[in-house]
């Protein structure tokens, strides 16, 4: 006799984690798209503080990190959503607006959590290929919304291609998608972005009440580890239907107060965001002279094709022997194509080298 499970724990597909993580200090994590840098002294000095109260639960509300993002944002606190990362606040939706009959319609590849969403639910997943420049085809995705989609996701830029569509697009793309449909611009890489700037879009959740803007700490400000995220929603009831499904104290406290001052040091974040870019300038020219097809990245990772004779398995042992970790194509949805997280200039360096000899 074994315990007797839901059905959707058979349907859940195993997140793709990274490996990795006991590997000791000489390898490049370049896995993950996180940062390379630590978070920022004044946020580690912050949570260090926090961490002498923490016989206390957290502040259910978040009220002092939604305080801190409206005036950021000039936008209403009551309708920014904090979560335990912005994977948090995904689940937590899917669970606030999918069930059995309801449609969910995404991109593919895109984030390996939206799959995650259709299948915890019972709802059908409409999984809408790239187009040609590995872009979300966002005339496909607008046919494939039907009477039963409940909410629409666009990766935007996509994980793991990197690729972005102009504000303009996702602007007309809203614009044309019924009212009671929620759409979600997963925006978790939006800082890295060459092609605007990334608060222009917040116009779109003022303007459209369907419309959830969703961002996270665990990127551009380096605190993935402590899990904390948010969401810029075009109606409040969006924030009120997420927390309704979660426990109360769905985001700790030292995460609560890490993520309030990192926002005040807007400086610093302009400056990472230059080098990250500056990086994968230089890692995108490198890759094509290696003669190699790579997908036009606005965020902090490249997804790039190996080559046609090349085993993918074999290359990722080769990066891993070598001390490089990064995400294999295959696991992410295109087999012999690499995930790469841009990391520190030496970690790029030794990235390239050790691909160079491989191929
Ligand atoms: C597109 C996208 N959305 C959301 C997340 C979730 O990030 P977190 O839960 O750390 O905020 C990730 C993480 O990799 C991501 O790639």
């Amino acid at each position: 006799m074994t315990i007797e499970f839901t059905d959707k724990i058979r349907r859940i597909p195993v997140y793709p984690t990274a490996g990795g993580y006991a590997l000791g200090d000489d390898v490049a994590m370049l896995a993950s798209n996180e940062a390379p840098f630590g978070p920022m002294p004044s946020v580690v000095e912050a949570a260090t503080a926090a961490l002498s109260h923490v016989n206390r639960y957290p502040d259910p509300t978040n009220m002092g990190l939604r305080r801190a993002l409206a005036g950021r944002f000039d936008f209403p606190p009551e309708r920014i959503a904090i979560g335990s990362g912005s994977c948090d606040i995904l689940l937590s939706a899917a669970e606030a607006l999918l069930e059995p009959g309801a449609e969910v319609v995404y991109g593919w590849p895109s984030f390996s959590v939206y799959p995650q969403m259709a299948a915890a639910t019972g709802a059908r997943a409409i999984e809408v290929p790239l187009d040609d420049e590995d872009r979300y085809d966002l005339e496909e995705m607008l046919a494939q919304v039907t009477v039963a989609t409940r909410l629409v996701l666009l990766c935007n830029p996509n994980n793991p291609t990197g690729t972005a569509q102009p504000l303009a697009a996702i602007e007309e793309f809203v614009a044309r998608v019924p009212r009671h449909v929620c759409v979600i611009v997963d925006e978790a890489y939006c800082e890295f972005s060459t092609l605007e700037d990334p608060d222009s879009s917040l116009d779109l959740a003022r303007r459209h009440p369907n419309v959830v803007l969703l961002r996270t700490f665990s990127k551009v400000y380096g605190l993935a580890g402590l899990r904390c995220g948010y969401a810029l929603c075009g109606d409040e009831r969006f924030r009120v239907a997420v927390e309704q499904v979660r426990q109360p104290f769905f985001c700790n406290s030292l995460a609560q107060v890490a993520a309030e001052e990192a926002l005040r040091h807007q400086d610093e974040v302009g400056r990472r965001v230059e080098l990250v870019v500056a990086e994968r300038i230089g890692l995108v020219e490198s890759l094509r002279e290696l003669g190699l097809r790579v997908a036009e990245s606005q965020a902090n990772f490249i997804w790039h094709a190996l080559p046609e004779d090349a085993d993918e398995t074999a290359v990722l042992d080769g990066l891993r022997e070598r001390g490089v970790l990064v995400r294999s194509g295959r696991a992410l949805g295109r087999e012999g194509w690499l995930r790469v997280t841009i990391g520190r200039p030496d970690e790029n360096a030794r990235y390239l080298a050790a691909l160079r000899e491989l191929l």
